[in-house]
């Protein structure tokens, strides 16, 4: 399956910037080796509608649990459909850590992208307590059984261990892959046949340099990235190396 390169610009560029961005991988994109998808604020979809080319997919870092009414603040899953998202990031540890988002949350949010024709790319991994005590593969699966509870097989996992975020300090490609391939046999568990055919992400510190030695493993099948996803320069070296 080809490589998902999810790009997530996290709370970064105004409107103005993301039409620059825009531009400059538009003109900079000859040929697409991954699939590629923009996960920006959302004030900046409507600009990336425009500008982005035809090929790169966009969508959101987050999705109401809801479907509509009393909830200030929120933004629903037909919203971002409306404006031609095909994405949403669920339960990205910054949301779990900084919003309190549980589990249950999460399911719900994917669910709900789910029910408005979105695919949720749900995000989990351990802390680097977590780590150290040799427990990441059983925190993280049981994250993961929670955070897909009731959640259709149409769905993207990422795999970010927290202490690899924005630290600079990558997993291993070995690491990475030791958690994929859990992750795998997880969702064959959940979704029988349609587990292969799913997307494992991995996220934490990729860049030009590392990410086709980590989307070369068996199980990783693409990257999220957050801060070499600013730069078009950057995101175009990515494309080229996958
Ligand atoms: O969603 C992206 C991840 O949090 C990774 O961020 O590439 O800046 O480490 P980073």
């Amino acid at each position: 399956m080809n490589n998902l390169l999810a790009l997530n610009w996290k709370m970064n560029k105004t409107p103005t910037e993301a039409k620059a961005w825009a531009e400059e991988v538009r003109s900079g994109l000859h040929q697409s080796y991954a699939d590629v998808a923009v996960l920006a604020p959302a004030i900046n979809l409507p600009t990336l509608a425009a500008e982005l080319p035809q090929s790169v997919a966009f969508g959101a870092q987050d999705i109401s649990e809801h479907e509509s009414g009393a909830y200030t603040g929120e933004i629903s899953g037909a919203m971002l459909k409306d404006v031609g998202a095909r994405y949403a990031i669920v339960g990205h540890s910054e949301r779990r850590e900084y919003h309190g988002e549980t589990d249950a949350n999460v399911a719900a949010k994917a669910a709900q992208a789910q029910a408005s024709g979105l695919t949720p790319i749900v995000c989990v991994g351990e802390g680097l307590d977590v780590r150290e005590q040799g427990e990441h593969v059983a925190h993280t699966l049981a994250q993961l059984r929670g955070s897909l509870e009731g959640v259709g097989a149409d769905v993207v996992v990422a795999y970010e261990p927290v202490w690899a975020i924005g630290t600079g300090k990558t997993a291993t490609a070995e690491d990475a892959e030791e958690m994929a391939a859990a992750i795998r046999e997880a969702l064959h568990s959940f979704y029988a046949d349609q587990a292969g055919s799913i997307r494992i992400l991995y996220g934490g510190s990729v860049k030009p340099e590392n990410i086709a030695e980590i989307c070369g493993k068996p199980n990783v099948n693409g990257a999220l990235v957050g801060g070499a996803s600013l730069k078009a320069a950057d995101v175009l070296a990515m494309n080229e190396a996958l």
